[in-house]
């Protein structure tokens, strides 16, 4: 089991980064595009491992895919065109987006399929999913209470239906959205704000798609069984990966950071809201729309004075990913922190409030921890001389990124196990920390 020690912290830096393309963004272009007719383009794809999966199992699904330099092409098949043969499992390894997601697309399978997973994903939800797919006429025998494995089989009776997803959930959402593409007649979803790539990906198509922006909900309804071509998308950098590097600059003394290229859908961006709410100084500059999408470059600078927030719940579901790191920047604020309902953090990859708690209590900082809460009393002094052993966190990539940064932040000797986890979602970490100058010792 590799594991990865760190003894200094990073020094001042001033640099140009490039970061990491969008998970969100790069499972659903794959997705989508294997049920377009023709080859599509897809340029800068995500090269991590979620990805990976996502290509493997649709590669299974009878989807010839090809990379050529920094395109991929996918060769669609049109709606519920997937060829493959009976009695087959799919692996989506560590990927939620891509587990749930495919279940909305094999809402008409003629066999059975068998869906399954690593063993932080085997253990998360899938009853959000199966019970909304179960109302368009899909069968499922699930095989491990709520989660993976499960036994997906679809009909050739489907019909429309009227839901609401009450979670906030944007995979939940995106499942009924694909299952309402291969499903005839209108489908009508009433949402809990969510990121909304897929509603933004359906409208770049022109598919029958309409939004209706309520004020704690989004009204969308999808008309099915409408063919598409091929098209071609470019993915841009991940807003949830740049959260490390944005935490790292401000973090640090003296230091500057420019990252280019990365999306900055509002619907990601909720941490950047928390960010700048504390104090943080974090701008976009050159904005442009890329497909449907909003991309921009990102300026960050350090910040000697953090104020603590009491966070409001309408930016959770738009900083979900992020909230780890924004922990981190609780813990050197002045003041105590609040974070209220956070239940969906404690269904991630790992129980992250769960795990957050315990880590930062590690390094010294007191946390008051409820159900679904948690209260950080901020110290603007934090500074860690002891030992940090990071383990069993289920292989979490944003608990050990979130380490990392936290030892280049405050010192300590952190030790952190399972060190191959980040490449689930961003596999260039590492290397960027070390272009902007750290020297990591035999790693
Ligand atoms: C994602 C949605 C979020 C997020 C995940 C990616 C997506 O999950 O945590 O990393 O691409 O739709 P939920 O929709 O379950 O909140």
């Amino acid at each position: 089991m590799a594991k990865i020690v760190i003894q200094k912290k990073i020094k001042d830096f001033n640099k140009v980064i490039n970061i990491d393309s969008d998970k969100s963004l790069s499972i659903r272009s794959l997705l989508i595009s294997s049920q377009s007719y023709g080859v599509c383009k897809i340029k800068n794809i995500s090269k991590s491992g979620d990805i990976l999966s996502t290509v493997r199992g649709l590669k299974k699904l009878g989807i010839k895919i090809k990379f050529i330099n920094n395109i991929c092409y996918v060769y669609g098949n049109g709606l519920n065109g997937y060829n493959y043969k009976k009695n087959i499992s799919i692996d989506a390894g560590n990927s939620g987006t891509f587990a749930r997601l495919i279940l909305g697309l094999l809402v008409q399978t003629p066999y059975e399929i068998k869906i399954i997973g690593d063993k932080s994903l085997s253990k998360r939800d899938f009853f959000r999913i199966t019970t909304p797919l179960q109302e368009f006429g899909v069968n499922f025998k699930k095989i491990n209470n709520n989660g993976l494995p499960l036994k997906i089989s679809g009909s050739d009776y489907l019909k429309p239906i009227v839901y609401y997803e009450k979670k906030g959930s944007a995979q939940c959402k995106s499942s009924v959205m694909l299952a309402a593409l291969n499903t005839p007649g209108k489908t009508i979803l009433m949402a809990n704000k969510s990121r909304n790539h897929t509603e933004l990906f359906f409208k770049y198509l022109k598919l029958p798609i309409k939004v209706i922006q309520k004020k704690n909900y989004d009204r969308i309804e999808i008309i099915g069984k409408y063919q598409f071509k091929a098209f071609n998308y470019i993915v841009p950098g991940d807003i949830s990966s740049s959260a490390f590097f944005i935490v790292l600059t401000l973090l640090t003394k003296n230091s500057k950071l420019k990252i280019k290229n990365v999306n900055v859908n509002p619907s990601r961006t909720g941490f950047i809201t928390i960010i700048n709410k504390m104090g943080g100084k974090v701008k976009f500059v050159n904005k442009r729309n890329i497909c449907g999408e909003n991309v921009a470059d990102i300026y960050v600078k350090s910040q000697k004075k953090l104020k603590s927030i009491n966070c409001p719940v309408k930016l959770n579901s738009n900083a979900i990913d992020e909230f780890l790191i924004i922990f981190l920047l609780a813990s050197k604020a002045s003041g105590v922190s609040k974070f209220k309902k956070l239940e969906e953090l404690d269904k991630k990859e790992s129980p992250r409030l769960q795990l957050a708690s315990k880590i930062l209590r590690k390094m010294g900082v007191k946390v008051i921890l409820g159900k679904n809460s948690i209260k950080i009393f901020g110290n603007p002094n934090l500074n860690i001389n002891k030992k940090i052993l990071i383990k069993d966190y289920r292989k979490d990539h944003r608990i050990f990124m979130t380490s990392v940064i936290a030892s280049l932040c405050f010192g300590g000797k952190w030790v952190i196990e399972d060190m191959e986890s980040y490449k689930s979602s961003f596999p260039s970490f590492l290397k960027i920390i070390r272009k902007i100058g750290y020297k990591f010792k035999n790693n």
